[in-house]
């Protein structure tokens, strides 16, 4: 069915800094800000499907009975999966990989040196999150051998989010984590489901190039099939929201669902202190 897009400005909201319902990971993408905008456009259900999770924000900053959390990148399932079994012990842990020895170039590249050979699942979990939050810009990205190779970050103090860690572990307990490929995760969707899409970001201008998130990338023909079975899932009924940059190509890959467009403040990364907005499209998939 063709909509007319409709458009929305965001105002600037800031989470404060109590609210433990934001993510404990830093994500490329992430959508914390724009949480309560998304939310009223999620319909009630029974369960929310989330196939590109990241930090999870919009699961963490929704109320369902139960979720379906998934993502390609085995390492960010396997650090909410092991936070789900382990808990406060698992947090504690965590901790003790932020001290202000820790804070330092040397000790960086040694831990990620041993992020990308250690056997220890608990201890490969633990040092994900210390890289996500002394690494530069929260970055998550692999050589093409699978190591990580983001470069130290020089944080004057990282923040440890114990709160945050905690209130995702309370949560977890009614969720479950899994890793996969998109297709995968809405075969699994049924009547009664919510699935909400946040794929990598197509570019913004026809010359650059589709966003890598994950080894092997995410192209133009992953986004076509992810709209298409969009479109196959509410012909079921079952809604599906996604989420992209607004652009012409995003217009009229989703031209049948309803679009909202919504304008995010964004932080230029080449001159931190200057802003500019750009425009991100909510397309609603629904019966
Ligand atoms: C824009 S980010 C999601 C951000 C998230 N909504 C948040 O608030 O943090 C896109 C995510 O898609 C994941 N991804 C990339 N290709 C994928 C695929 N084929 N299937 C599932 N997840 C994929 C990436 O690992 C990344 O975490």
């Amino acid at each position: 069915m063709h909509r007319a897009p409709s458009y929305l400005a965001l105002p600037e909201i800031s989470l404060a800094s109590s609210d433990v319902s934001r993510p404990f990971l830093k994500w490329a993408g992430g959508k914390a800000r724009l949480v309560p905008v998304i939310r009223t456009h999620l319909p009630p259900g029974r369960r929310l499907i989330e196939p590109f999770a990241g930090s999870a924000a919009v699961w963490l900053g929704t109320d369902y009975p139960t979720a379906l959390i998934a993502d390609a990148n085995p390492d960010l399932i396997h650090l909410y999966q092991t936070l789900q079994t382990e808990g406060p012990d698992f947090i504690a842990y965590c901790r003790t990989f932020f001290t202000p020895d820790t804070n330092c170039a040397d000790t960086y590249y040694a831990y990620r040196d041993r992020f990308n050979t250690t056997r220890d699942p608990r201890e490969k979990a633990a040092l994900f999150l210390y890289l996500n939050r002394h690494d530069y810009n929260g970055l998550c990205r692999y050589n093409a051998s699978g190591r990580f190779n983001v470069p130290f970050g020089r944080y004057r103090r990282p923040y440890f989010p114990q709160a945050e860690m905690q209130a995702f572990w309370v949560k977890a307990h009614t969720t479950t984590f899994v890793v996969g490929d998109f297709r995968q995760i809405l075969a699994q969707a049924q009547t009664g489901d919510v699935v909400y899409c946040d794929p990598p970001y197509v570019p913004l201008s026809s010359t650059a190039h589709f966003t890598d998130y994950a080894v092997g990338g995410f192209g133009p023909e992953d986004q076509e099939d992810l709209a298409a079975r969009a479109e196959h899932l509410a012909d079921q009924g079952i809604p599906v929201v996604i989420s992209n940059h607004d652009t012409p190509w995003t217009q009229a890959l989703y031209r049948r669902a309803a679009r909202i467009t919504v304008s995010v403040p964004r932080f230029i990364s080449c001159d931190g202190q200057r802003r500019e907005s750009v425009d991100e499209v909510l397309a609603v998939f629904r019966q």
